[in-house]
């Protein structure tokens, strides 16, 4: 091929090029555009190659009016790209889309209550040097009631309306299987595995056979601690308690503790907050029903059959154990007077809190 040639066979390519360009109505034809003249296959690119048959002169004319070419169909490209672009903008426009306008808001997802009420919970024991653990929501019968000073055929139980799983057939009998009734098997499990001092809190789901009111679920949260070591005394267990209190509902909620039974301490207390409803003056109270105090944690000193099970031995070590309703400290903090409304997913309730 002559030089003549070559200049004029890039003549036609820039005249067909341009032409073509001028018809690409949108961003797929002009990408296949771009690839046709200016791809690394492209018809310059087979210009060029065309170049190496010609002598010294000749090629350093032809590559200076391709490279001039390349240059001219690169800022064509760009051109015609950004006309697209206004003309779809105006096309937007004249249909009566008002492209200033923001963004619709997307709704942004949030914490449950019992979620930041539990992590809060989870703060303030950990602050105290609490660690903080998981148990199988699943237990065996032998963690939930044996291990929890609670044999068979005691009273303790009937007091539990229990959700019972299929059991496990073993050798030497049955396995029973529940979904746990408390967060307290738990103190068992840690105490098995780690040697004193013991001081962990114990976040999770548990579950009831309950006949559901405002203040009764058949789900509910717990959070379980338990704090062994030697020389550990009830005034360790008030004292941890109060200074919860007071972190968790200000200085101003009055706080009262009263002997209560559960088969797994000795001796045992409950705590409760003044009613927030009606601070007692309201006999028809949903929430206290009059009594002017809503029930949020039992507590007290782990039984010494508890520890000796766990190997640990009664007469060197002392611990106190407590097991909170997250939702109940959730109602007393928020002012919500119906434990049915944290599990009955209405989207007004749940986007009030923070
Ligand atoms: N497990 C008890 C309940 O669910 C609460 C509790 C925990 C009481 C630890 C005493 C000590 O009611």
């Amino acid at each position: 091929m002559t030089i003549e040639s070559h200049l004029a066979s890039l003549e036609a390519l820039q005249t067909a090029a341009l032409s073509e360009l001028g018809t690409a109505e949108d961003d797929t034809a002009i990408e296949n555009w771009r690839i046709t003249y200016l791809g690394r296959k492209g018809r310059l690119t087979e210009v060029l190659r065309g170049l190496a048959s010609l002598e010294p002169e000749a090629r350093r004319t032809v590559g200076a009016t391709s490279n001039q070419l390349k240059t001219l169909l690169e800022e064509q490209l760009a051109e015609r790209l950004a006309l697209l672009h206004d003309a779809s903008m105006q096309g937007l426009a004249s249909d009566q889309v008002d492209i200033s306008l923001p963004g619709r808001p997307v709704d942004m997802g949030r914490y449950h209550p019992l979620t930041i009420v539990v992590r809060e919970i989870s703060q303030i024991f950990s602050s105290m040097g609490f660690q903080i653990a998981e148990g199988p929501e699943v237990e065996w019968d032998y963690f939930n009631f044996e291990r929890m000073n609670i044999p068979k055929g005691h009273p303790a139980r009937d007091q539990w309306d229990t959700l019972w799983v299929d059991s496990m057939q073993g050798q030497d009998g049955e396995y029973p299987m529940l979904l746990r009734t408390h967060t307290s098997p738990m103190q068992a499990r840690v105490m098995d595995s780690t040697e004193p001092p013991v001081r962990v809190l114990v976040p999770g789901k548990c579950w009831r056979y309950e006949a559901t009111d405002a203040t009764h679920e058949s789900q509910l949260f717990q959070v379980e601690g338990l704090v062994v070591d030697k020389g550990i005394s009830f005034a360790n267990l008030r004292h941890t308690l109060y200074k919860f209190a007071r972190q968790m509902f200000g200085e101003d909620r009055k706080v009262r503790f009263r002997c209560d039974y559960f088969p797994f301490v000795e001796p045992g207390a409950d705590m409760a907050v003044d009613c927030f409803i009606c601070q007692g003056a309201d006999l028809e109270c949903k929430v206290c029903r009059g009594e002017g105090w809503i029930e949020i944690m039992g507590a007290g000193m782990v039984h010494p059959n508890v520890l000796r099970m766990s190997g640990y031995d009664p007469e060197v070590y002392s611990g106190f154990a407590f097991g909170m309703g997250a939702e109940r400290i959730a109602m007393v903090k928020y002012g919500i007077d119906d434990i049915r409304l944290f599990y009955a997913n209405d989207i007004r309730f749940l986007r009030q809190f923070p």
